[in-house]
């Protein structure tokens, strides 16, 4: 009796083993468990973080996250582009694991979903038409004048709480699906002003007719987002995040993409 229950404890013992390392292989492998892949979202338009050049999905989010995914146990499945107010739905959905967007973490978002540790910080910058027929050096030189944002950002958010009710109507402010359609807009003529985080406002300025007229503090850190339940993920993007700050990766994607 007790020679049987001896070898059926072994049995059970070896199956157990090689249970665990069948599953282990299987994730690791392509097409594996989706519980070690992740599925990147991201909305291009926002140079230098993320943009299409010739149909490629390109910046320095785009190689940040896959490095930093490089330093983790999981496996990187590839990106899926939405409008960026889409993107929070789609991680709550489950249709992506991670936000690589330039995301500011701010309260708002943290009562739905997590983020990372900071990996870039930011202001706010007024952009105008670099033709000198406009030169606003605050907020209050905005009066009446209208104002572009892209829809869901925190520059949308300064446009609401500074300026619409105060500077401007709420028919002075246009909300654009993409940064790349307010600057179209403003160099069309249809805002005089286009309210974007610091270093897309210095990328576009440099290449095209436009220009920084100034900056407004806010103080942004942007992190990527994950979903509050993933603690797995969150760790091991975090851990990932130190390695490549650590292993100068995260120096030369700066250098590459801002000349920092
Ligand atoms: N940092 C700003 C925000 O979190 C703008 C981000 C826009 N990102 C983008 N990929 N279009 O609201």
């Amino acid at each position: 009796m007790s020679d049987e229950g001896l070898s059926r404890r072994q049995y059970l013992t070896t199956v157990g083993g090689a249970t665990v390392a069948l599953s282990v292989a299987g994730c690791s492998g392509n097409g594996g468990g989706n519980s070690q892949t992740i599925v990147a979202g991201t909305a291009p338009g926002f140079p230098p973080f993320e943009m299409k050049e010739g149909g490629d999905l390109v910046g320095f989010d785009i190689d940040l996250l896959e490095a930093v995914v490089e330093q983790t146990d999981y496996s990187f499945e590839g990106w899926e582009e939405f409008e960026f107010d889409s993107l929070i739905p789609a991680l709550t959905n489950d249709n992506i694991d991670v936000i690589a967007a330039g995301m500011t973490i701010n309260d708002e978002r943290d009562e739905t979903i997590d983020f990372t540790d900071p990996y870039y910080s930011s202001d706010q910058a007024i952009v105008v038409r670099g033709d000198g027929s406009f030169s606003p050096g605050s907020l209050s030189d905005l009066s009446d004048r209208p104002i572009g944002a892209q829809k869901g950002t925190t520059g949308e958010g300064v446009v609401q709480d500074e300026l619409i009710g105060d500077e401007i109507t709420e028919n002075q402010y246009n909300a654009y699906d993409s940064y790349v359609l307010a600057i179209q807009d403003l160099e069309n003529g249809n805002v005089d002003a286009v309210m974007i985080d610091v270093p897309v406002a210095n990328t576009f300025a440099a290449n095209r007719p436009v220009e920084v007229a100034f900056t407004y503090e806010t103080g942004e850190r942007f992190g990527f987002g994950v979903r509050t339940d993933d603690d797995a993920r969150q760790t091991a993007l975090n851990e990932g995040l130190s390695a490549v700050q650590e292993n100068g990766t995260y120096d030369e994607l700066a250098q590459k993409w801002f000349g920092e």
